[in-house]
């Protein structure tokens, strides 16, 4: 729920996920995360008022959090048993078909937006498509590396969790979106306990890869890793200078801010 500027991260994950075509948001939560849901839900009292104070602009805004044709389902992780874990306890809701996997902390600055350009990868190649990007090769460990098959349309031949520089077998990094192919369930039912005790994602997509294609994308766009503070400030100041109400008058103050 942290905003940047003027929307919480997750609702900038809505509006990437909706744009890439996605009708049925699954949010899968922890405790404590009931702001998520309060966030996503008709305030029939707020939109009255914003109706009788004459406030059209406030009232399209808040009616366009959840557009019309869009549903939502949250689904309580009970334990935080890792990514793996958490995209297993969205099986019932997804069903038999491709998916999305979106981690809100991993904001992309980018048009046409990353989800998008993925489902766009998946209907070249079919499969699962993974977004990736060249991290230096002293920060593999904390990522999914990839080892990527160039000749093959980047289809990625391996996959490990969290490598230490020594053990990577690439700089290619797994950033937080996924096209996963509906087989990716079974595999994660018989995926145990991986890097840092979770139930790891990684570890489902490595089975997979010998029987169902995965490909890696190297998206168009800039990411920011918002779990981290500087990441976190670095979108703030990114999304600022491109929000058309306070852009300019933002970039003018930046301009008397002594970094000295
Ligand atoms: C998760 C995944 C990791 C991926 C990363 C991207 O790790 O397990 O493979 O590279 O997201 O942000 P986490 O950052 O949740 O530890």
């Amino acid at each position: 729920m942290l905003p940047i500027v003027d929307k919480p991260l997750i609702q900038y994950a809505v509006e990437e996920a909706i744009a890439a075509g996605a009708t049925r948001l699954v949010f899968v939560t922890g405790t404590s995360k009931r702001a998520i849901e309060d966030h996503f839900d008709v305030d029939a009292g707020l939109e009255q008022a914003l109706s009788a104070a004459g406030k059209e602009d406030l009232l399209a805004t808040i009616r366009e959090i959840v557009p019309a044709g869009v549903s939502c389902i949250y689904i309580r992780q009970g334990e935080p048993l890792g990514l793996g874990h958490a995209v297993l306890c969205a099986r019932p809701a997804v069903g038999d078909e491709p998916f999305f996997v979106h981690l809100a902390d991993d904001l992309i600055y980018g048009e046409p937006g990353c989800l998008a350009q993925m489902a766009d990868e998946h209907s070249r190649h079919g499969g699962s498509v993974v977004a990736v990007q060249v991290v230096p090769p002293d920060r593999t460990s904390s990522y999914g590396i990839v080892a990527i098959d160039g000749k093959a349309g980047n289809r990625i031949t391996r996959i490990v969790e969290k490598p230490q520089p020594k053990d990577a077998p690439s700089n290619q990094a797994v950033v937080g979106r996924y096209l996963l192919v509906p087989e990716i369930f079974d595999k994660l039912e018989s995926t145990g306990r991986g890097a840092g005790g979770e139930i790891q994602l990684t570890d489902a997509i490595a089975d997979m890869l010998a029987d169902f294609p995965v490909h890696a994308l190297s998206f168009t766009g800039e990411r920011y890793d918002c779990g981290s503070k500087l990441g976190y400030l670095k979108a703030t100041i990114a999304y600022a200078l491109a929000h058309p109400e306070v852009a300019d008058d933002f970039k003018q103050y930046l301009a008397t801010v002594d970094l000295t």
